[in-house]
């Protein structure tokens, strides 16, 4: 069977500045597929071409076989959350979710309640509907953008760094929000991510991208990155958790300086 998303020789860039050069890759269906890497590598414009929003300069990316799937042409394929998730704040979260299903069907305003109503349910909302967005906590506002992007019933979700900005636990039910799409309704789903309690938890596949040379320099699932990687870039991120956490310098003139070396020391170690 082909492979939901083959993406080959592909090359993205702005300019003559280049992102990353002949990455080819597969996201099976079933996947929640993982692209993780450093600040500025371009995760987020990979998503974007692989949804059809940026123009690669070289390649190809196919879905479910056909290339050139493009949003804002046609009725969109695939669900979309971006790093901001920004939802409309001067509509309801209702309006936020009806938007797509009105622009897209014929469907009769009781029909699109309905739909909507039951988009809300799937992610834990139900009777939000006529909430505003600023009456919300930042982890109900991403569930509500991830309600939005499935009003259209996709088979495949694209979620840009869902989790960034949300406390441990709103994070927490975010992934088993992710993972119970993905497993009661067959969705594949791809993100982005640096969170590795989360690609830990639920990432299936993952693949890292590097700034310097521009190539994808790890591939695989997300255990067997952290376990068996020799590359030491590859290894250091999947690790980063598991290096022991020196004891802060007691300091007679006050709170020392923050370390540097990891923004989360004093998260718990992750558990396979
Ligand atoms: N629309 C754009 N125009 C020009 N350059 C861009 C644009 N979007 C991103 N870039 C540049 O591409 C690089 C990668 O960005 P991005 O894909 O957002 O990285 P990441 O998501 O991995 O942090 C950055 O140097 C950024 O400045
Ligand atoms: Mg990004």
């Amino acid at each position: 069977m082909t492979p939901l998303i083959a993406v080959n020789e592909l090359s993205i860039g702005w300019g003559d500045d280049v992102l990353l050069e002949h990455a080819s890759f597969a996201v099976e269906r079933g996947d929640i597929f993982v692209i993780v890497g450093g600040s500025g590598c371009g995760k987020s414009t990979l998503l974007r071409t692989l949804i059809g929003l940026d123009v690669p300069m070289s390649g190809s990316v196919k879905i479910d076989g056909t290339s050139g799937a493009r949003l804002g042409t046609g009725r969109p394929e695939f669900g979309v959350m971006f790093q901001s998730g920004a939802l409309l704040g001067s509509m309801t979260v209702g309006e936020n979710l009806a938007l797509q299903l009105t622009e897209w069907s014929d469907l009769t305003p009781d029909a699109v309640s309905a739909i909507v109503r039951a988009k809300l349910r799937l992610v834990g909302l139900q009777g939000a509907e006529d909430k505003m967005p600023n009456e919300l906590s930042g982890g109900m506002k991403k569930r509500v953008a991830i309600a939005r992007a499935m009003v259209l019933e996709p088979t495949l979700l694209f979620l840009d760094e869902p989790s960034a900005g949300l406390d441990p636990v709103s994070s927490f039910e975010l992934d088993a929000l992710i993972l119970s799409l993905n497993q009661g309704l067959g969705l594949t789903v791809v993100m982005v991510s640096h969170e590795l309690e989360s690609i830990f938890a639920i990432g299936s596949r993952c693949i890292m991208l590097d700034r310097d040379s521009k190539r994808i320099i790890a591939s695989g699932e997300p255990q067997a990155l952290r376990t068996s990687s020799g590359d030491p870039r590859v290894s250091a991120f999947f690790n980063r958790h598991a290096a022991p956490v020196p004891p802060p310098v007691p300091s007679a003139s006050g709170p020392s300086a923050p370390r540097s070396s990891s923004p989360r020391q004093s998260a718990p170690e992750v558990m396979p």
